[in-house]
């Protein structure tokens, strides 16, 4: 053997070496599973009582490898567990420092069992849990909106269409049209989690189990109220994940209209308001900045959201029944969406409690525009015109006041009147104000019905429990 020969075969050997690590990377799941270790740990000790109560293994082994399974648990909350990757995943892990632990009785846990329908069980209990901690973070964010309405109350701005001023609304009442936005998205959560309340333990790898099971009992262990009706659909559906998924799109979507506005509302150009120095950042280069970072960071995590949802539709489309291991490619992006949701939620009810709105910058803005020729026009519909002709009256009008660089409030009576006989003097009382005012329907921007539309709110806040 030449030394050439033999310094190939080391670099094949190191290389065939790093290809069977590389082979071996590609299939780990652990440092993305391994956040379900307490639901693991739950369905593994659920499982291994209803085992023992079933006599389908001995009450003492079920004991011991719940006594394992406890010590699994404190191992890994404490930072001792040995984690080990080759092992890939958080199953598997556990299962094998339970060996380690409690010896031969720890092969008895998978009996009944698969990793097919347990890793399903682990995301539906996971689901569960952040489901509720994403509906509890949209009621802290629905107070933050009722507390900035209510501490605004009398402060009124331009309502705004194409992003022109359009018609003035009271602060509240467009605060508020958040507050509803939140509240489907709440409901929205709610459904996907009812979704993912249903046990898959005793599907097995497929077909279910060849043994004397109570999955009843283990659905009233771990909290879930009612198991899977198919054992094939049971371990290889994942709409549950796509409901959390496509409500934290949409949620997404209205933090990131929010975030939008708190942008535009915080420009020197509006002036409508003013982030609180927690939810801002200095430029390194231009001292007098103030940049609304965490707005933007608010808006732009929402592309990586709508992602998720996309990748988990894509990986799904293609899969035959069963069970195929591009189901394994469900969590990562289903738990980033949780982390990024969950974040941008605190941060929006954050900014919002933080934030310090300009009203006299909001009237001014209202006051110094158009907004008032609805309420003209109305006003001669009113007196008898057609809206139809109103409009074309009123139009005329504000073109010759833009031209001007005056406003409806600069008219005078007989500037009115030449436009119209059918003006009179109380024409001269329509302002800002006024035109709130009249907005006095159901839904509406009247004062009254804001202050109705906040209590009603509240008392939803409460009925739901926060
Ligand atoms: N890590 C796997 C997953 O997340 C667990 C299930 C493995 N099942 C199997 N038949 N290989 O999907």
């Amino acid at each position: 053997m030449t030394n050439d020969s033999h310094s190939t075969d080391a670099a094949n050997l190191a290389a065939s070496a790093r290809g069977a690590e590389l082979a071996s990377d590609y299939t780990v799941s652990l440092h993305y599973d391994q956040r379900m270790y307490k639901q693991d740990i739950a369905g593994s000790i659920a499982h291994a009582r209803m085992l023992g109560r079933q006599g389908i293994i001995g009450e003492d082994e079920a004991g011991q490898i719940i006594g394992g399974l406890v010590t699994v648990r404190t191992e890994i909350e404490s930072g001792d567990f040995p984690w080990n990757p080759e092992l890939e995943d958080i199953h598997m892990n556990v299962e094998s420092r339970l060996y380690e632990l409690i010896g031969d009785a720890a092969g008895r846990l998978h009996t009944a069992r698969s990793r097919n329908d347990q890793v399903s069980t682990d995301t539906r209990l996971y689901m569960k849990q952040a489901g509720a901690d994403t509906i509890d973070a949209l009621r802290a964010l629905q107070r933050a909106i009722l507390g900035a309405a209510e501490a605004n109350i009398a402060t009124v701005v331009p309502g705004y269409t194409h992003l022109q001023r359009a018609q003035p609304v009271a602060l509240a009442h467009h605060l508020l049209a958040y507050f509803e936005m939140f509240d489907r998205d709440a409901t929205r959560f709610a459904a996907a989690r009812k979704s993912a309340d249903v046990l898959t333990l005793g599907n097995g790898a497929m077909a279910g189990v060849p043994y004397p099971i109570d999955r009843e009992f283990v659905a009233s262990e771990l909290g879930f109220s009612r198991v899977t009706a198919n054992s094939m659909d049971g371990v290889s559906d994942r709409d549950f994940a796509l409901e959390y998924l496509s409500a934290a799109a949409i949620s997404a979507m209205h933090l990131s209209r929010l975030a939008e506005e708190f942008v535009i509302w915080s420009s020197e150009e509006f002036g409508f308001l003013a982030l609180s120095e927690s939810y801002t950042t200095g430029s390194s280069i231009m001292p007098q900045k103030r940049n609304p970072d965490f707005a933007e960071l608010a808006r732009g995590k929402t592309g990586r959201v709508y992602g998720n949802l996309l990748s988990m539709l894509t990986t799904l489309k293609g899969l035959p029944l069963t069970y195929n291991r591009d189901l394994q490619e469900d969590k990562e992006g289903l738990f980033d969406s949780v982390d990024t949701l969950l974040a941008t939620v605190d941060v929006s009810a954050g900014m919002i409690a933080g934030a310090k709105f300009n009203a006299d910058r909001m009237r001014a803005a209202a006051e110094s525009s158009y907004v008032l020729a609805t309420d003209i026009a109305d006003y001669l519909v009113g007196k008898g015109m057609p809206f139809r002709e109103a409009h074309v009256i009123v139009s005329a009008l504000s073109d010759r006041l833009i031209d001007g660089g005056r406003y409806f409030e600069d008219l005078s009576f007989d500037e009115y009147l030449a436009a119209s006989p059918l003006f009179e003097a109380d024409v001269m009382g329509i302002g800002v104000d006024f035109s709130i005012a009249s907005r006095d329907v159901q839904g509406g921007t009247a004062l009254g019905r804001v202050k109705d539309a906040l209590e009603v709110a509240k008392a939803r806040l409460k009925e739901a429990g926060k």
